[in-house]
């Protein structure tokens, strides 16, 4: 049998960090991704100077701030999605259940199974709906081929889609929403069964409904996935994260729980962006 959430236990030892009463808890020295003095840049440019963020295990970390702020950038350097961009540079580290993902001994391939990314906008491979769900799986021999049809049917119900494609899985997934083809991607990701999950801006194109549910299944997940999202929807970052990030003006300008970020923020530029006076 497929679980996608199968990835050990949790010490319930410190409570979570939005006063939200549904957010599990969290042991915070277990901490599963790390950057240290994080300098990102392109060209003649920097980015975003000295990140230290800490990410626990099962932690899900909202990162806000206005556009341009960097929280793409930062995120994509997680997994080293932008090791290719032209011009890209780098300092500091990023380490991995203490190791750095820029160790050479590190298979790009194995990080990004162990450390997911949703983008802003869905990008479903070329194949069938039935292979997008699968083909995280299959590259990295997870199951057998007896499974292949069980898999699909409970990740896409997972996140809310089996009903709308049940009916046309071998069917392209063009042919789908844009929302719908952000659940499919959310599907493959989740296929994989990752240890961090990097969501940039998830929801965006998404209704209400879908929303709540894309919501609900992380709060459920999370215990055994660590969740980093990039959200400019405030209530969002309120309801959903243990902890939250601003991003502002090429920093780090506060990270702490989400609940004193948004009540009793430490830093002007954090006051004004949560209260709406700027972004
Ligand atoms: N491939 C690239 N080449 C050059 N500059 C880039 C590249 N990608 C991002 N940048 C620059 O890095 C800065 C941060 O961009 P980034 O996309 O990380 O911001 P963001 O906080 O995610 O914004 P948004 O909220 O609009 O998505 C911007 O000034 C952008 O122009
Ligand atoms: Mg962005």
């Amino acid at each position: 049998m497929f679980e996608s959430a199968s990835r050990g236990e949790v010490k319930d030892t410190v409570s979570s960090g939005n006063g939200g009463s549904e957010l599990h808890k969290l042991d915070p020295s277990d901490i599963v991704l790390k950057t240290e003095s994080l300098t990102l840049g392109f060209g003649g440019s920097t980015v975003l100077e000295g990140v230290s963020l800490e990410f626990p295990r099962g932690s899900i970390t909202s990162l806000i701030g206005p556009s341009g702020s960097g929280k793409t950038t930062f995120l994509r350097s997680l997994n080293r999605m932008n090791d290719k961009i032209r011009g890209y540079h780098r300092r500091g580290e990023v380490l991995l259940d203490s190791a750095s993902i820029w160790d050479s001994s590190v298979n790009l391939l194995q990080l990004r199974r162990r450390v997911g990314m949703l983008f802003q906008r869905p990008n479903p491979f070329p194949m069938s709906i039935r292979e997008n769900v699968l083909v995280g799986v299959k590259a990295h021999g997870l199951a057998k081929r007896n499974d292949f049809d069980e898999i699909t049917e409970t990740l896409l119900k997972e996140v809310g889609l089996w009903k709308a494609v049940s009916d046309r899985l071998n069917g392209s997934p063009f042919s789908l929403s844009g929302g719908q083809q952000q659940l499919l991607c959310l599907a493959r990701a989740l296929a994989v069964r990752p240890e961090v999950l990097l969501l940039d801006e998830p929801t965006s194109a998404l209704d209400p409904f879908s929303i709540e549910l894309v919501e609900n299944l992380i709060a459920k997940l999370a215990p055994q996935v660590t969740f980093v999202v990039v959200t400019h929807n405030l209530a969002q970052a309120k309801r959903l994260s243990h902890s939250t990030a601003f991003f502002f003006q090429g920093k780090l300008a506060e990270h702490g729980q989400t609940n004193q970020i948004f009540t009793a923020p430490s830093q002007l530029d954090t006051q004004r962006y949560v209260s709406g006076s700027i972004g």
